[in-house]
């Protein structure tokens, strides 16, 4: 209907996503903006915490996640692999080893995430399993100061892999940890009480027809993968 075309036009995608996931969703709203120039588009970022607060509100029409929250209803879309890898510098002594061990990992000085952070809680999830602990030297509220710390021979990291794609990395090794990577996964989620807008079911079949294999193929690139 004529109702339906003027929504499309005007309308606005709102999507409010986790810090590691800004690395991909433009490159995901590039191709379908091109598609509906007209469109407006509102993106939020914040960690874990600060995004799952705004679902609760229910403000946006997306929410992008790889720990989603457990106790909200919505709808979830499993996209993408989210592998989490262990960093460091080209000159630091375990990028000259062939294999490593989480346990000596945990012995190099350490740059971790802020509390709320969803990598944060990954990487605690996986040490408390193996009964181990990180020497933390620095708390860093950003993905891009932590890598641009390991850069600066500060400290080492886990960090998820897709901070490093589209060329972010320069300088730095992966290192081969036995334990690592952590195997998660991006949800795009929206609530099950609202019906999506026309333009958020428009996206939603835009990542399912080219967003999916877009972001994969520039995943499998990333030398450090
Ligand atoms: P975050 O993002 O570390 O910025 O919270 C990752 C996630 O939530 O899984």
């Amino acid at each position: 209907t004529l109702g339906n075309l003027r929504e499309f036009k005007s309308g606005t995608l709102r999507l409010a996503v986790v810090t590691t996931s800004k690395y991909f969703i433009p490159h995901l709203l590039g191709p379908f903006c091109e598609q509906f120039p007209d469109i407006d588009i509102q993106l939020t970022i914040g960690n874990r915490e600060q995004t799952i607060e705004r679902m609760k509100q229910g403000i946006d029409d997306f929410y992008v996640f790889s720990h989603p929250p457990r106790d909200i209803e919505a709808h979830s879309l499993e996209f993408l692999e989210n592998p989490l890898v262990a960093i460091a510098h080209q000159d630091h002594p375990l990028a000259k080893q062939s294999t490593i061990s989480l346990a000596q990992l945990c012995e190099a000085p350490f740059l971790m995430r802020e509390k709320g952070s969803g990598t944060r809680y990954a990487i605690e999830s996986l040490l408390k399993q193996h009964k181990l602990q990180a020497n933390i030297k620095m708390t860093i509220e950003s993905n891009e100061a932590i890598k641009h710390s390991v850069m600066s021979k500060l400290g080492i990291s886990i960090i998820s892999a897709h901070t490093l794609t589209y060329g972010g990395q320069s300088g730095l090794v992966r290192l081969p940890v036995n334990e690592l990577p952590i195997d998660s996964h991006w949800f795009f989620m929206w609530s099950s009480s609202k019906r999506p807008t026309l333009i958020a079911s428009a996206f939603l079949e835009h990542i399912e027809t080219n967003g999916r294999e877009l972001l994969q193929n520039e995943l499998d690139k990333s030398a450090l993968v």
